[in-house]
């Protein structure tokens, strides 16, 4: 007796592969690749300039799949057309930090390797939400957007995720704690006027300004603020990736598994805040469709105002971008 199984393509309950192409194969591309198949989220799909790399990272990710236990599928290519039908595009494509160099020195290169790369991406997938990663993250966020044609709430930039994480860990490290128990909320730009919020972090729910004196929170805010440069310090020849990856792939899983999940991404705001037509750093409910709302939490005048000066200069930033883009 012939066993027949059945066709999935041809049952119209089943639903296919979610598929994520990450542009630009390297140190943070590479890395959330292997997040991704790894978890199980979903298929990728890297793309880079450089011929052979994202093929070899690619096969090399599907040599490790027996040992670690997952059937996801990663391709390599170098051509935009093997990236259609994605439900998300992340573009980590660009020049990381090199010591002594600010976020926004990048600005120039990556804003033209951005705005390519979207537009090509984009036309291949036109239903995929957008998620930036390339620095300085709040600014090319914007000029992606604008690049992609898509809806605000299908564009946003992965940045406060990886700077909460940071101050998460600095809390956990200082008390000697999990960070597990550690909740830490950091808003604003990606860059030195982000605005880490001591009164939104815990530990297990307790305030963290019982448990740490002002002075050693203060210490902690610096280091997360500095956070990106100090592994740049250190590294020498480039900069964060595990947990930019790690950060990254939070937002991929809250999206494709639909978890509305409370993260703060870079968003576009519409009046949230005070502040309008900017991307940056908000709480904000992930889900299918992109950012399903903006959190609008109650902050102090010093924290609203810290905010304002972090958007403002993300503002002027975009703006000078732009008028450079055009030259
Ligand atoms: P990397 O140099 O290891 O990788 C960048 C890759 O982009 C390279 O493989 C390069 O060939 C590729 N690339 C360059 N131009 C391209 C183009 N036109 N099309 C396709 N691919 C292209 O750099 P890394 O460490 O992966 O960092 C990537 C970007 O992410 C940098 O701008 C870095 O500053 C940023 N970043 C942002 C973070 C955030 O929190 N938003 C955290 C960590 C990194
Ligand atoms: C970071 O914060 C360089 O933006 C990157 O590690």
């Amino acid at each position: 007796m012939s066993r027949v199984i059945p066709n999935a393509t041809q049952d119209s309950t089943f639903n296919p592969s979610p598929q994520v192409t990450v542009i630009g194969a390297g140190n943070v591309g590479g890395t959330l690749a292997q997040r991704i198949v790894e978890r199980n989220i979903a298929d990728v799909v890297l793309l880079d300039v450089v011929s052979g790399r994202p093929q070899g990272v690619a096969l090399d990710l599907m040599e490790a799949r027996g040992l670690e236990g997952h059937d996801r599928s990663v391709r390599g290519t170098i051509d935009y057309g093997d990236t259609a039908g994605s439900s998300i595009v992340v573009i980590t494509a660009g020049l990381p930090r090199k010591p002594g160099m600010s976020r926004d020195d990048l600005t120039k290169t990556n804003a033209q390797i951005v705005v390519e790369a979207v537009k090509q991406a984009i036309a291949q997938s036109p239903n995929a939400l957008l998620l930036v990663v390339t620095n300085p993250l709040d600014v090319l966020t914007y000029l992606a957007w604008e690049a992609s044609g898509l809806p605000p709430e299908r564009v946003m930039g992965m940045a406060g995720i990886l700077d909460s994480s940071r101050f998460q860990t600095f809390i956990a490290l200082e008390l000697g704690v999990s960070s597990r128990d550690v909740d830490a909320m950091v808003l604003g730009s990606h860059g030195d006027l982000m605005v880490p919020l001591p009164r939104y972090s815990s530990v297990n729910g307790i305030p963290i300004a019982q448990l740490l004196d002002a002075a050693t929170i203060d210490r902690l805010v610096e280091r997360t603020r500095n956070g990106g440069a100090e592994i740049v310090e250190l590294m020498q020849t480039g900069g964060a990736y595990y947990a930019p990856a790690s950060s990254t792939c939070a937002m991929i899983e809250a999206i494709v598994q639909n978890r509305s999940r409370l993260l703060p991404v870079a968003a576009y705001l519409t009046g949230q805040y005070g502040l309008t037509d900017v991307f940056i750093g908000v709480p904000t409910r992930l889900g299918r469709s992109g950012v399903e709302s903006v959190l609008e939490l109650e902050l102090l005048p010093a924290e609203l105002e810290a905010l304002h000066q972090s958007a403002e200069a993300v503002r002027q930033r975009t703006q000078a971008a732009r008028e450079r883009l055009g030259e």
